[in-house]
């Protein structure tokens, strides 16, 4: 094994360790809607599920970096949510992979990503957010609160209100999606990516006290 300290690396360092230990990570592609009005759709992969009452989840974005040509500004998704305070999540699979990644670009805020890429917009149900039509499953989401623990990074946390699927993907008997059907992208470090077509299933044994051993 080789070690390496976190005390004395600089952050994009910090930054392409950390990514490319932690995968496949799940990816939300944002939408949010700017002051005119103006649809805008963003990536994030520093995402995950909290809880579900209630059903919380958290994105982390930062500001952009020094490479961009908006360097420190605040990211258009993270001015929209702190100013309508709903947003909408959108999974994705492999029909619009190549899409989302393409909304990653630093886009000026004037700039509809939806369009520029060629997603369509669906109206949603309850907040007043589009979602992106071609998505397997949209969250419609209100900000719930905001944590902002370092200059560069704000962790926005999300209650979901309401949920879009694909009609193939839920099995509304038993209120459960189909896993089966559902293939969401993953990101790994930097610009790769897997597909989950390839499955298994893993079973938990429940431990059972009187027979001090878990039940296969
Ligand atoms: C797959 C993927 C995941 C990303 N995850 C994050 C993230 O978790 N946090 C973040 O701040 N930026 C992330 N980005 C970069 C943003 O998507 C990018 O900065 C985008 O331009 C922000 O757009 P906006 O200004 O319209 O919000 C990611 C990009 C890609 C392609």
């Amino acid at each position: 094994m080789k070690h390496v300290s976190m005390a004395h690396l600089g952050n994009m360092q910090k930054y392409w360790l950390i990514t490319g230990s932690i995968g496949p990570r799940p990816i939300a592609l944002v939408t949010s809607l700017g002051a005119d009005g103006l649809c805008n759709a963003a990536p994030f992969s520093a995402f995950n599920y909290m809880g579900e009452e209630p059903p919380l989840f958290v994105i982390a974005i930062d500001r952009y970096g020094e490479e961009s040509h908006r360097p420190r500004e605040r990211k258009d998704t993270l001015i929209n949510i702190l100013d309508r305070k709903e947003f909408v999540v959108n999974m994705v699979d492999e029909s619009i992979a190549e899409r989302m990644a393409r909304c990653a670009t630093d886009y000026p805020a004037r700039v509809s990503e939806p369009q520029a890429v060629g997603l369509d917009l669906a109206p949603s149900k309850i907040v007043r957010v589009p979602r992106i039509a071609e998505a397997p499953i949209s969250w419609e989401c209100e900000l719930f609160r905001t944590i902002e623990f370092s200059e560069h990074r704000t962790l926005v946390f999300g209650e979901i209100v309401s949920m879009a699927f694909r009609d193939e993907l839920l099995d509304e008997d038993r209120m459960r999606v189909h896993v089966d059907r559902f293939a969401p992208y993953g990101r790994l470090g930097g610009p790769n990516y897997v597909r989950t077509t390839d499955r298994v299933q893993l079973r938990v044994p429940t431990f059972l006290p009187s027979v001090g051993a878990p039940r296969e």
